[in-house]
This record gives structure tokens, C-alpha cells and sequence, in this order.
């Protein structure tokens, strides 16, 4: 099962999850981050940079998990722009090294392939961060979504772009196609950090975590992985049945084995 760590704010998730990833880059100063976007990895990341002052971040290298198709590269809300201004500008991290899947109509048919062999290229994911959709989408592998899946074009759901909107002016300016790494491709990592903040949240995680595995709730997936770790505050947990045993085994695991 994943391991479900129960935190008491989004800034002690974020203190967590940027303690173990500070710690892989010390040991792997190459080592081959999975970025995430939305809300949920912004403490993350914000509390990553003190952490990684006076460490050689230069050979660091980044997939994120997605993008729209169709939005200039340059828009506030593209994916590359969040990746740049949220994670590669204040980790200081090298550009090139940090890829987003390529979301420009022009080529769409080989973006997910392409992405799929420079992501093989570096050696694979060390880390994979994820949040979690409302409807139990992780990257934006919406409910239905092979397991086998790799990256692709995808068809956003009604559910996402009304949850997305608040980032655009409109739900009619939020793209409809999007590329997403599959869910074939986010189990190859070695390790899964799934977080998820807010009661809004608390159904889609007690179903990735503890209802059947199935592509209806692609969450779900992490059950399927050897190394997941899912972070959650209180109001995320509120569902989960098994809350009082993750207290007690987070409260009481070995030092030694780290996260
Ligand atoms: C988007 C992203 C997902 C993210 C989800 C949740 O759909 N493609 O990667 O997990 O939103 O967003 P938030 O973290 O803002 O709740």
C-alpha cells in the first residue's frame, strides 16, 4: 500500500516532501525530478529553495507531467510558464535541462512519443510529484485512462476545465486538449509523492488510496506502485478509514527509513 503521511498544514507537507527531494539531490546532484503543476505543489517547491542554498542544482533535471495543447508557450497559465516561473526560475535550476511536454498543435502527433524518449534518455524519474484532480485525475489522466498509458493528447473533462477556470479569465478560454505523461509513464518513476490539501480533495484520496484500483479514479494507480508516498492534511484525510493506523505507523517508523 502507499505509505499516507497525515500532516497538519500544507506547509508542513511542503517542509516533507522538500526534505526527502533536497536529500536525493545531495546524494544525485543528476538526480531526474517529476514536476507537477496546480496549486498543490507550490509548498513544495516554496519550501525547497532554502534547502537548496549552496547545493549544485546544475545537473538537476525536470519532466513536468503536462500541458495544453494549443495555448502560446508564453500565456501566464501555459504549463511552461508556471514550470518556469514556479520551479526552474527559484530553484535555480539549468532551463535546458527541464522539459514540459510540447503542447504546440504543429507536431502534436509525435509530442508524446518525443517526450516519452527524453524522459528514457535521462534515465527515467527519480521523483515523481503529483497532486490529484477532483475527479481522481493525476497529470491529467482523466477518469477512464489506461493504466498502460503512456504520453498523449487527452480530452479534458467538463469537471477540470471548471475546476481550472479560476486560472483563466473564462471556462471558455481553458484549452479542451491537453498532453499528458500516462499512467504507464508516471508508474515508471521510483518513487511516487502524491499530495493533496482541502476537504474539496478528501473523496478522490480515499479512493486512490483505499478504494479499488480501477482507471475509473486513476489515483488509484498509486496502489500499483512499490515506493508511493501520498501526504495529506487533515482535511484531505477526513475519508480515509485507516486514518488512526497511518497516525500511529508515521508516529512510530524508524528513522532509518526515510521517506
Ligand atoms: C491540474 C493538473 C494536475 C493537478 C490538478 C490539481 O489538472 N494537470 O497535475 O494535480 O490540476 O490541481 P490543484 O493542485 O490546483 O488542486
Amino acid at each position: 500500500m502507499a505509505e499516507v503521511i497525515i500532516v497538519g498544514s500544507r506547509e508542513d507537507a511542503g517542509a516533507l516532501a522538500a526534505d526527502e527531494i533536497a536529500r536525493l539531490i545531495r546524494a544525485r546532484p543528476d538526480t531526474v525530478l517529476g514536476l507537477a503543476t496546480g496549486s498543490t505543489p507550490l509548498p513544495v517547491y516554496r519550501a525547497l529553495r532554502p534547502r537548496l542554498a549552496g547545493v549544485d542544482v546544475s545537473r538537476v533535471r525536470g519532466f513536468a507531467l503536462d500541458e495544453y495543447v494549443g495555448l502560446d508557450p508564453e500565456h501566464p497559465q501555459s504549463y511552461r510558464s508556471v514550470i518556469a516561473r514556479e520551479v526552474v526560475a527559484p530553484l535555480g535550476l539549468d532551463p535546458a535541462r527541464v522539459r514540459v511536454p510540447n503542447g504546440a498543435p504543429d507536431g502534436i502527433e509525435h509530442a508524446g512519443a518525443d517526450y516519452e524518449a527524453a524522459i528514457e534518455a535521462a534515465g527515467g524519474v527519480d521523483l515523481q510529484i503529483l497532486g490529484i484532480g477532483t475527479d481522481g485525475h493525476i497529470g491529467f489522466n482523466e477518469p477512464g485512462s489506461s493504466f498502460a498509458s503512456l504520453t498523449r493528447v487527452k480530452t479534458l473533462t467538463r469537471q477540470t476545465r471548471e475546476d481550472n477556470a479560476r486560472f483563466f479569465d473564462d471556462i471558455d478560454d481553458v484549452p479542451r486538449h491537453c498532453i499528458t505523461q500516462g499512467l504507464g509513464t508516471i508508474l515508471r518513476a521510483r518513487h511516487l509523492l502524491l499530495l493533496a490539501f482541502g476537504a474539496g480533495k478528501a473523496d478522490a484520496i480515499a479512493r486512490a488510496v483505499e478504494g479499488p484500483v480501477t482507471a475509473m479514479l486513476p489515483g488509484s494507480a498509486v496502489q500499483l506502485h512499490p515506493h508511493a508516498t501520498v501526504i495529506v492534511d487533515e482535511a484531505a484525510a477526513g475519508r480515509l478509514r485507516l486514518a488512526g493506523y497511518y497516525r500511529e505507523t508515521w508516529q512510530h517508523k524508524p528513522d532509518w527509513q526515510g521517506l
